[in-house]
């Protein structure tokens, strides 16, 4: 299996399995702050339903089925997901861990399993196999229904497109009335492989896929890196494969929405592998979030070059490119105003854009609120906190179409 052997290799370079204090592996700031906390975002009311659900049941249970679960993340993004707590509460946590009646996960990667045994192994809930969702849903003889079946970061991307089918078809049959499925594909349209794009889908459906983004640059084209298909995913082709699942399940699998996630901070936006112009934006993004660093703002500017005959994908990523330099300069000018210790920092550019309005308040108050506080407060606060304006830039001027690396879809199955 070429995956496997790539995965292998990840996890024997030793930044795949590792929480290393770094800013190129795998749990980095921005998989973390960015697409962890997207991902939850999202997913988060769907399971505030169904835990509210189960709490007026006699006692039953959650249920999770994680496709392709690796080390167990997807166990500990559903574990710790918060719930809309107020500031005042202690316990942020959405699910109570006694109501988590079984999580299972499948992979095919034993090494991976191993090491999410030996994570989550101890939890009596928590159970992981190996197991082939390429095949269809693995499943023993009567096993129940789940509340979520799950899959994270591009993993429904390994199934061509009749074993997405079959797949969907299995999970169809065997969910309950309102289960949910979170699928997880890798997006046709992402910034990071802008060579690959293409109005004729058919003849571009998979992008061969390198995991060499864990490499530093001057070692990136020295290594022998494995490379494996993934499907490059569009809404409209994801809603066929469903319709078409549906139709032969007997149930209605409904989208419920589509989000994309990493618009210019995935894996590939600095190796240039498949586009000619690499920035080390998600290095400067995850470098935003370090304490104590101090990141070099020119570099966190997004220089998007659109390509022709494709306008629908320019003009998203063109008007996120542009509000993300332009409260980068705006922040960049309230730094210099602040060392020159005016009474009365400068007001923002006027914009008929909601987001970058509220962005650019947001970093206004946080500069003016933090004089008189010691420290570093530009690497602490100030980096942190335009890492969390430009999220909410990504979050709010994006609307599921396939433009980022993943591209996610929350599925509802209605019986
Ligand atoms: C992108 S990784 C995601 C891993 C993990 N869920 C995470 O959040 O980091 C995809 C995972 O799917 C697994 N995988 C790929 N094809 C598979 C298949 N046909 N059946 C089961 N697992 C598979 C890989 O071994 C890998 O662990």
């Amino acid at each position: 299996m070429e995956a496997d052997k790539a995965y292998l290799e990840a996890i024997q370079h030793g930044r795949y399995s590792e929480k290393v204090k770094d800013l190129r592996c795998k749990y980095d700031h921005v998989r973390i702050q960015f697409e962890d906390f997207i991902t939850a975002f999202y997913l988060r009311p769907y399971v505030e339903d169904i835990v509210e659900a189960k709490a007026k049941t006699n006692g039953e249970g959650l249920r999770f089925y994680d496709l392709g679960c690796g080390t167990g993340d997807g166990y500990e993004l559903l574990s710790k997901m918060a719930g809309n707590t107020r500031l005042s509460e202690f316990d942020t946590r959405l699910i109570p861990q006694d109501m988590v009646e079984q999580y299972k996960g499948i992979d095919l990667n034993v090494a991976l399993l191993k090491e999410a045994r030996n994570l989550f192994g101890d939890y009596d809930h928590v159970n992981f196999c190996k197991g082939n969702f390429s095949n269809g849903l693995p499943l023993e003889e009567g096993e129940q229904p789940y509340d979520l079946y799950f899959t994270s970061y591009g993993t429904l991307s390994h199934c061509d497109d009749q074993e997405l089918e079959r797949l969907f078809v299995d999970i169809g049959k065997h969910a309950n009335n309102g289960s949910i499925i979170l699928c997880d594909f890798i997006g046709r349209y992402s910034y990071e492989w802008q060579n690959l794009w293409t109005n004729e889908l058919e003849k571009q459906p998979y992008i061969d896929y390198l995991i060499n983004y864990l490499y530093a640059e001057e070692d990136r084209d020295n290594v022998d890196v494995s490379s494996f298909p993934l499907r490059l995913m569009s809404p409209a082709e994801v809603s066929k494969i469903l319709e078409s699942a549906a139709r032969k399940a007997g149930v209605e699998l409904k989208v419920e929405k589509f989000f994309d996630r990493s618009l210019f901070v995935g894996r590939h936006i600095e190796t240039g592998t498949y586009n000619g112009n690499p920035q080390p934006l998600r290095l400067m993004v995850s470098s935003l979030f370090e304490r104590g660093l101090r990141t070099y703002f020119p570099d966190l500017k997004v220089r998007y070059k659109p390509k022709p005959g494709f306008d629908l994908q320019n003009k998203t990523l063109q008007t996120l490119a542009e509000s993300w330099n332009k409260l980068v300069d705006y922040t960049m000018v309230l730094m210099e105003h602040y060392d020159s210790d005016e009474e009365l920092l400068p007001y923002p550019p006027h914009t008929e854009l909601k987001p970058l309005e509220k962005a650019y308040r947001v970093m206004r108050q946080t500069l003016e609120g933090s004089k008189g506080l010691y420290g570093d407060i530009r690497a602490d606060l100030i980096e942190a906190q335009l890492g969390y304006a430009l999220r909410s830039l990504e979050m709010n001027l994006q609307s599921g179409q396939g433009v980022a690396h993943g591209l996610v879809g929350i599925v509802k199955v209605v019986k």
